[in-house]
This record gives structure tokens, C-alpha cells and sequence, in this order.
């Protein structure tokens, strides 16, 4: 089935555009790490064909967002267990939070998503389990004007796609090929 690297360019492409509109895809929530040696589950928000970008978004006061700054090298894991597809992004990330880009993605998000930024700071110590969120805004979409403190807190987060390494597991042979933005080479799995 895989047997032409353009395709598999295209399969990869693919796949991050369901993965980015589909909340049922299984690669809607890739494994994101950072160069500090840790990981974690990020929703995938966008996935541009042409610049390959991948969007997230994320709390700008919350302790990745200072290991990556505006520029580190970072990775992204996506997994389909069905199809037994795994590809591995090499890439440089970034944080932006006053971008057009941020704005864009703000005035994208529902009001009940916005909500998640009036919390306080991911990573705060509590004597008791805590959503983190202000007692008034437990259990309420909030109003726009109630959300205007929250925009602060809100940033993206931008990885550029350096490299994809798609893995096809297959009873037939597995198949492995390192894409990068002007290469593509078949490599053994
Ligand atoms: C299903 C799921 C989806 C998540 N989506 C996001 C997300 O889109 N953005 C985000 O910043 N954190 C998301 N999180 C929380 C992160 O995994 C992580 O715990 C949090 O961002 C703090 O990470 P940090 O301490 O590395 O900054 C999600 C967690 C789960 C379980």
C-alpha cells in the first residue's frame, strides 16, 4: 500500500488534518515533549499544509511555556492504534501570546474553552483537589466580558515540522521513511 514516498508526504498531511478537526481521531491528542525531558498530552488545534505547522494551545503560565520560549527544539508523538500508524515530529516550537495568530485562535475558541484561563496557574500546590477555577465560574459557561482577564493567559504554541518519521507496523513488512521539508527517504523500521 505505502510504496511511494510522495504518498506517504501526503498520508502524513492527511492524518494531521483529521487529527486537527476530529475530536475522534486518534492522533487528536499527540504526545508533546519538550527538550527538558517531559511530556504531555496536548490537543492538536490546527495543522497547516503549507507553512507545516502544527498549533496548540496551552496556558502561557504554565511551566512548558518557559522551556520553549520562542524557539526550542521539541517533539511530537501521534499514534493510530487501529491503522498501527506511529509518526514521530522533530521540530522547533514556539509561544506566542499577543501574536495576530493568538487573537485568531482566542476569538476561535468557545467561551466554555476560554474558561480554562481563569483559573490560577497549572502546577499550584493545594491543600484540597482544585479545578483551579474562581467558585463563580464553576459549572457556568462564562459571559465574554467575564472572560476579558483571561485572554492573558491564553498563548499558542507553534511547532515547526522539521521531520516526520512514519512508522506503518504490517504483518506484510513494516515501512519506515524519514519526510523532511525538501527529503524523503525510505529508512529500515
Ligand atoms: C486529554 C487531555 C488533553 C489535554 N489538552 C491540553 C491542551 O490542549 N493544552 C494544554 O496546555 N494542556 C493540555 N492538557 C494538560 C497537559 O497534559 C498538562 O498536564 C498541562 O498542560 C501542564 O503541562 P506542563 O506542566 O508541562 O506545562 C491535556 C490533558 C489531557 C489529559
Amino acid at each position: 500500500m505505502y510504496d511511494d514516498l510522495d504518498k506517504v508526504r501526503a498520508d502524513i498531511a492527511d492524518r494531521f488534518c483529521i487529527a486537527a478537526s476530529s475530536r475522534k481521531s486518534p492522533m487528536h491528542s499527540p504526545v508533546v515533549v519538550t527538550h527538558d525531558a517531559d511530556a504531555r498530552i496536548m490537543i492538536l488545534r490546527e495543522f497547516d499544509c503549507d507553512d507545516w505547522t502544527l498549533r496548540f494551545h496551552t496556558d502561557a503560565r504554565s511551566p512548558k511555556t518557559a522551556v520553549i520560549g520562542d524557539g526550542a527544539p521539541m517533539a511530537v508523538l501521534f499514534y493510530d492504534p487501529e491503522e498501527k500508524v506511529q509518526i514521530r515530529v522533530r521540530g522547533t516550537g514556539r509561544i506566542e501570546t499577543r501574536s495576530a495568530l493568538a487573537d485568531v485562535a482566542w476569538n476561535e475558541s468557545s467561551n466554555f474553552a476560554r474558561r480554562c484561563y481563569l483559573g490560577a496557574p497549572p502546577g499550584e500546590t493545594r491543600a484540597e483537589p482544585s479545578s483551579g477555577l474562581p467558585d463563580w465560574a464553576e459549572g457556568i459557561q462564562p459571559t465574554d466580558e467575564q472572560l476579558v482577564p483571561a485572554r492573558e493567559h491564553f498563548a499558542v504554541l507553534v511547532v515547526k515540522v522539521e521531520e516526520a518519521d512514519w512508522y506503518w507496523l504490517s504483518n506484510e513488512g513494516h515501512r519506515r521513511a524519514l519526510i523532511g521539508r525538501d527529503t524523503a527517504s525510505w529508512i529500515t523500521p
